[in-house]
């Protein structure tokens, strides 16, 4: 079934699992039956450890908001990118990952061929409108043998996959409420980002996308 877009371009509904590349699967409204849980943990998690916008080494501040569950968290600041069993707001430990985003992350990676994908580090991002991620590769992790599940909620936006190289030609495609991008093995260093968020409501989360990040980090 094709949806139309306001610009009439169509992109198909079905199916619902789409290659985008060797390893990497789109999972078309994936994590749509759990969006009451999904959100009601993230406004659980951002309650402990707020959404906040961090400073990358270069001394620049995001646009993106981000907090993190589980066991270990994705921070920058000037000294680098890592990861840190604590939220340096707080220094205390992040919220634990709630089981809904472990199996939610488990079972999509496993639908996307990637068994035993245990995830330890969930990286939340708020985007609103405005807001952008710029190309880049997820390598902060110790073993790059685990994909990347990322989960995508609210609003609208598109998403760059690129390759292996930063200058390899990328695919655009839309990702909504409900969506879930799996990528690994010989994608799993891919780069890929998310184009300025455009303003929109989104009846579950109003004037925002949160895209949810799971990782093996440690
Ligand atoms: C990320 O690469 O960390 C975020 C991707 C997204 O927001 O969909
Ligand atoms: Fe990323």
């Amino acid at each position: 079934m094709p949806m139309n877009d306001l610009f009439g371009v169509v992109e198909p509904v079905f199916p619902a699992r789409q290659q985008l590349a060797a390893g990497a699967s789109l999972l078309r409204g994936y994590a749509l039956s759990h969006e009451d849980a999904l959100l009601a943990a993230v406004h659980d998690i951002a309650a402990q450890a707020p959404f906040r916008r961090m400073n990358t080494p270069g001394g620049f501040q995001m646009s993106v908001a981000m907090t993190n569950c589980g066991e270990a968290g994705w921070v920058t600041d000037r000294s680098g990118y890592r990861y840190d069993r604590n939220d340096p707001l707080s220094d205390k430990a992040w919220p634990p990952m709630p089981d809904v985003f472990t199996q939610l992350a488990s079972h999509a990676a496993r639908e996307a061929g990637f068994v035993d994908f245990k995830s330890d580090a969930c990286l939340i991002n708020r985007y609103e409108p405005g807001a952008r991620m710029s190309l880049h590769q997820d390598k902060d992790e110790r073993d790059f043998a685990n994909p990347i599940v990322s989960v995508s909620l609210g609003l609208p936006a598109t998403f760059q996959f690129g390759g292996a190289k930063r200058s390899d030609p990328v695919q655009k495609v839309t990702l909504r409420h409900g969506d879930i991008v799996v990528w690994g093995g010989p994608s799993r260093l891919y780069y890929h980002g998310i184009l300025t968020l455009k303003d929109g409501e989104h009846p579950r989360t109003g004037r925002a996308r949160f895209n949810l990040t799971f990782r093996k980090a440690l």
